[in-house]
């Protein structure tokens, strides 16, 4: 195990850019299973998750192969397995996205229920509702959820909440399905379109990805393309926040602003200076900012993803915000984390109350998920003294090269052995 350890207190300064998005990596990966063939894909970002995707891939028989830079070569054209195992579903929650695609490819699949952050009971209902109503029989059998669909037919499918997750299972099924499929309520982030425009360049037929209603005519084969994933939206969030935190001046390369709109529109809102380029943001803050309230909704409302690092920030404000968490049920796990260095949040169910204080002070943390380690990261850069935070594996799943970027911004953060 590894831990970070930071001297906090400098000011970020520098320019960094943003690695490819693991949101829109994971889906475009597993749908890389209905090509067929050989698919050649770009800016796909170096993460431990990505690596258990491919080894999910791997595990069917898709020939996997990273080359320079962030471009990874997916061969599907012989699959010889449709099971997905616990040891390797179990690692992240977008295993479950290889379901719709091998539901397509081989018309039979079984994967064990899937890992990922520990925020919420992350159910699985809206992906078989949709699946079943394309013409899968699915069932559980001993903590894997098997489906088989001898054929599948397009149809209406109402999502009773926009999930990215199910938005991107059923539409990945549906590309191959007979007739057309038409998703009611559907998730609009901007994976669901980097998904859509993947999916396209293999020869599917959809249109309103990125509107709450998508239409796909399904079609006989896909054939393999060549395609690259957006930019980190989260990842740009994250050093957007941890510049002004620290009181910095720091350029964030290679991002479409309006993918950030929400965070940039409520960091403004805060007194923070911002300077939104055509792709990049650049944040020049003297560390001084107010409180604002945050409620997380889905795209374009404020990210979920990023509430945990916003809260940080908040623990630094001047005055009290309040954070609501409309998305998972348990994801304020950082707040007590945050309360060792001096923050002051009470949580009390779907919200947190944040006191912002002049500063925080250094202390030992552990990270619980992903986006509440980067919180920690955050609050240690801008904190008085050192922070150690422990279980950094859940940071690697969604950050790239994080330490080398943040001491390229002027930060002293290092990785240790955690003995
Ligand atoms: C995706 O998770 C992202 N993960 C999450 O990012 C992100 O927080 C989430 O979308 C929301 O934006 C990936 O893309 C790999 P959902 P997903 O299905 O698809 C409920 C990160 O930090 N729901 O939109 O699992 C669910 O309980 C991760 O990078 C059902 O009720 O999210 C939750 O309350 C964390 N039934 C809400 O919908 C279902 O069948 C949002 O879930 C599916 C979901």
């Amino acid at each position: 195990m590894e831990k970070f350890v930071i001297c906090g207190g400098k000011s970020l300064c520098g320019t960094v850019s943003v690695s490819g998005s693991k949101n829109a990596a994971l889906p475009i990966l597993a749908a890389s299973i209905l090509s067929g063939g050989r698919v050649v894909l770009d800016n796909i970002p170096r993460l431990s998750d990505v690596v258990s995707m491919c080894d999910i891939l791997s595990s069917i028989g898709c020939g996997v192969s990273f080359s320079a830079g962030d471009r990874v070569l997916i061969d599907a054209t012989r699959l010889n397995s449709n099971v997905i195992s616990y040891q390797l579903a179990g690692r992240l929650r977008g295993s479950f996205l290889v379901m719709g695609p091998l539901l397509a490819r081989l018309g039979s699949v079984s994967i064990s229920m899937p890992g990922g952050c520990p925020i919420g009971a992350r159910p699985i209902d809206l992906h078989i509702k949709g699946l079943a109503a394309l013409g899968a029989c699915i069932e559980n059998r001993q903590g894997s959820v098997v489906a088989k669909a001898k054929k599948l037919v397009g149809t209406k499918i109402y999502l009773d909440f926009p999930s990215v997750g199910a938005t991107e299972n059923i539409m990945s099924a549906a590309v191959l399905a007979e007739g057309a499929t038409v998703i009611e309520n559907a998730a609009v982030e901007p994976e669901i379109v980097d998904l859509a425009n993947f999916l396209c360049a293999m020869g599917a037929n959809i249109f309103g990805a990125g509107t709450d209603t998508i239409k796909i005519e399904g079609v006989k084969i896909l054939k393999p393309a060549n395609y690259s994933v957006i930019s980190d939206r989260i990842e740009a969030g994250s050093y957007l926040i941890a510049a002004a935190a620290t009181g910095g001046c720091v350029t964030v390369q290679n991002i479409l602003p309006d993918y950030v709109k929400p965070l940039t529109a409520k960091m403004k809102e805060m007194g923070i200076p911002l300077d939104i380029g055509e792709n990049y943001i650049a944040v020049n803050s003297e560390g001084n900012f107010h409180a604002v309230d945050i409620k997380t909704l889905p795209f374009p409302g404020f990210p979920t993803d990023m509430q945990a690092q916003m809260t940080a920030l908040l623990a630094l404000s001047e005055g009290t915000g309040i954070i609501t968490e409309t998305i998972f049920e348990n994801r304020f796990m950082h707040a007590s984390e945050l309360a060792r260095m001096g923050a002051s949040i009470k949580v009390a169910g779907r919200s947190a109350v944040v006191e912002g204080k002049k500063a925080l002070t250094g202390a030992k943390v552990k990270a619980t998920d992903l986006r509440a380690g980067a919180a920690l990261v955050i609050a240690g850069l801008a904190a008085r003294g050192d922070t150690e935070i422990s279980d950094i594996y859940h940071i690697d799943r969604g950050y790239v090269a994080l330490e080398q970027k943040l001491t390229q911004l002027g930060a002293d953060i290092h990785r240790e052995a955690e003995h």
